[in-house]
Order: C-alpha cells, then sequence, then structure tokens
C-alpha cells in the first residue's frame, strides 16, 4: 500500500479527505482517500505517494496536523511479535535519522499511547541493530514514523523533517503561562509557532512593531503581542485584563471591529471576533486593499456542515478582494476547535 496517511482533528476526517482529494487531482496524482469519521486520520491511497508529498506540503495542507508518506500499511500485526515484521517491511531503505511511533488524537487512539511507548523503546534497538536507525537523531535524514491505529494494525511511514511537523501526533505542547489572560492565547502562539517558519518569525515580528487586535477581549492574543514587544491597538467592547493594559503597549479602543479603521498603517492586523467566516474575510480583505497592515492573522469560525466548501470558498473571496498577491496560510491548530487560522503576508 502506497500513499499519504494525515493526522487531524478528530471529526475533521471529511474536510481532510475533500482537502487531499481535491488537491490530489490538481496535481494530476490519481488516487483516492480512505477514511473513517472519528477516526483522526485519513488516507490517501495512490500509487505516487513521493510525488503527491512533493506536491502538497505539510505547511500548505489546512486540515492535516501531519503528513506522511505510507511506505506499508500492516494491518493484522502478532501482538508476540510486531517488530519482524516491521523490520521486513523496511527492508532496501536508507537510514533514518530518528523514530516516532504514534497514534491518531481519537477516543481509540488515545489508549494506545503507552502501547506507543514502550513499543518505541523496544523497536529502537532492534531498529539500529538493522542499521536502519542512527545511533543519535539526526534531522538531515528522514524520520521514520509508525503509526498505530489499534494493537494490531499500524502504518510505516517517513517524514521529511523540512516538511512534516517537528512534534509528535502533529501537536506541539504548548504551555498555558499563569498570566495568559485566556485560552485563546494559545492559538496565537501556536499560530505563529505552526505559520511561519523560524526565519520568517525572526523577520516579520519585530520589537517595536505596530499591530491592531480586533475582537480582543480579554487580551489573550494582544498579550501574545505585547511579550513580542509589539505594540497593539486593542479593539473590543468588551474588558481587557488589567495586567495587559499595564504593559504600556496597549491601547484599548471600545469600537466595532468591523468599522474600526487605524489613522496610519500598521504591520500587523490580527483577528479573532465571533462572525460569519465570509464576513470576517470580507472585512480582512478590506485591511489589505486599504493598505491598512502589512500581515495578518485571523480566525475563520467553521460551525456549519460543509466546512471544507466553506474555507474554500472564504480564502478565495478574501484572494479575490484583497486586490493584490498575498501569500495564504491556513490551518486548523491543535488550539482550534470549529475555526481554522489563517496568515496572509506579501512574503513570498
Ligand atoms: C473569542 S473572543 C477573543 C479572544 C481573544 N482573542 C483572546 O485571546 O483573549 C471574541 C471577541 O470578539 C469580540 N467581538 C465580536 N464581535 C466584535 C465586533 N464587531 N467588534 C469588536 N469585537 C467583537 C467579542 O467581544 C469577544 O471579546
Amino acid at each position: 500500500m502506497s500513499g499519504l496517511l494525515c493526522l487531524c482533528r478528530q471529526g475533521f476526517e471529511p474536510e481532510l479527505a475533500a482537502e487531499l482529494s481535491e488537491r490530489a487531482a490538481y496535481a494530476n496524482v490519481a488516487g483516492y482517500a480512505r477514511t473513517q469519521r472519528n477516526d483522526g486520520y485519513v488516507v490517501f491511497v495512490t500509487e505516487e505517494g513521493a510525488a503527491l508529498s512533493k506536491a502538497l506540503s505539510w505547511r500548505s495542507l489546512i486540515f492535516a496536523r501531519q503528513k506522511l508518506q505510507v511506505l506499508a500499511e500492516l494491518p493484522q500485526l502478532d501482538a508476540a511479535d510486531r517488530i519482524t515484521p516491521i523490520i521486513a517491511a523496511l527492508q532496501g531503505q536508507q537510514r533514518f535519522g530518528d523514530m516516532w511511533v504514534e497514534h491518531p488524537d481519537s477516543d481509540e487512539g488515545k489508549p494506545l499511547a503507552g502501547l506507543a511507548r514502550a513499543f518505541g523503546n523496544a523497536l529502537r534497538p532492534a531498529l539500529r541493530k538493522a542499521g536502519l536507525l542512527t545511533d543519535k537523531p539526526n534531522t538531515g535524514l528522514p524520520r521514520l514514523h509508525i503509526v498505530f491505529v489499534d494493537g494490531r494494525h499500524a502504518f510505516v511511514c517517513v517524514a521529511d523533517t523540512r516538511d512534516s511537523a517537528p512534534w509528535p501526533l502533529g501537536i506541539p505542547r504548548l504551555k498555558l503561562l499563569p498570566d495568559a489572560p485566556s485560552r485563546s492565547a494559545l492559538k496565537l502562539d501556536e499560530a505563529l509557532l505552526t505559520l511561519m517558519t523560524p526565519e520568517e518569525r525572526e523577520l516579520l515580528v519585530k520589537p517595536g512593531m505596530r499591530a491592531a487586535d480586533l475582537g480582543a477581549a480579554p487580551g489573550g492574543w494582544t498579550w501574545v503581542l505585547t511579550r513580542q514587544h509589539v505594540k497593539v491597538i486593542s479593539v473590543d467592547n468588551g474588558p481587557l485584563r488589567e495586567h495587559v493594559l499595564e504593559t504600556g503597549l496597549v491601547e484599548h479602543l471600545r469600537a466595532d471591529g468591523f468599522h474600526w479603521q487605524p489613522e496610519t498603517p500598521l504591520d500587523w492586523m490580527v483577528c479573532d471576533m465571533v462572525e460569519q467566516p465570509r464576513r470576517v474575510a470580507e472585512r480582512m480583505a478590506t485591511w489589505f486593499r486599504e493598505g491598512w497592515c502589512k500581515h495578518a492573522i485571523f480566525n475563520l469560525k467553521l460551525p456549519m456542515k460543509k466546512r471544507w466548501d466553506e474555507t474554500r470558498l472564504c480564502l478565495e473571496l478574501f484572494q479575490e478582494q484583497a486586490g493584490k498577491p498575498l501569500h495564504l496560510r491556513a490551518k486548523q491548530l491543535y488550539h482550534d476547535r470549529e475555526e481554522i487560522t489563517v496568515l496572509a503576508s506579501p512574503l513570498r
């Protein structure tokens, strides 16, 4: 079996399957998505797994937390010896620079965490003995992933370290600091980490920059920006937490985020207003068309049924109305629930 295995938020398999199918067709790769509701993963079966993986970069996939290329599917492993068939499936492969044993982040997958840990400890020395794994992690070599979907059924996969999530299960482990005004702060933290490369982050988010935060209360996103020493105009009729205002970097405006506009152009605009996604996409486009900001990070809430269709429609609407070529990256982050987070920037 060859193809891609992508991990996603439980319940969002239809969106990921639609995304993979549409993008594979666009890349002229024949195949089909194999998926089951609430599995927390989708397999895209194709004989051109390597080509498809190249065509669909991890950062460009919206509903995939992780993207892996499948080397083998082992659906009937014997609990007495799972190692031998895995080593056999890897015959002829080059040495891997690391190995992770994982499982989907789903109701059925989560109980496999203990097995994954114990099995990883047993498999590692066997791989080294077979010349398939380096002694120390080496990010210059491909990473081996063993993904258990139940105790007897595993996928043997490979990931390019430059084109995959650098976190097991595709989940960055972020800690909510005690003075974070809201859990939403983690969303912007994760967006900065996931939607930009470290080089882009350094280039695009600098001390002294000016930003607007639309729908800012109680101040989580504003607080994340102030921690980067960015000055923020926080727009919301609701109150901001006192310690956010005390940073001296924040101006709180009680105004409507759909009507307020800055007096002079800003470096950044971020927006977490809970509203119809099309309305948000249109307002975000206005900001770029009018030159009110250079870069933006915004959330599109997707409480409706046809979430893939709505996602595509909103992103197309935004691009059409922004009136200039922009680089767009969108992801359903781990800390996003029924929503996606979008980065728009002129940077390519
Ligand atoms: C999800 S909360 C934002 C949380 C915030 N990002 C944080 O990290 O603490 C959504 C906010 O959007 C605000 N909001 C909704 N519609 C708005 C509008 N038209 N203008 C300004 N704020 C609005 C609400 O008052 C609410 O505080």
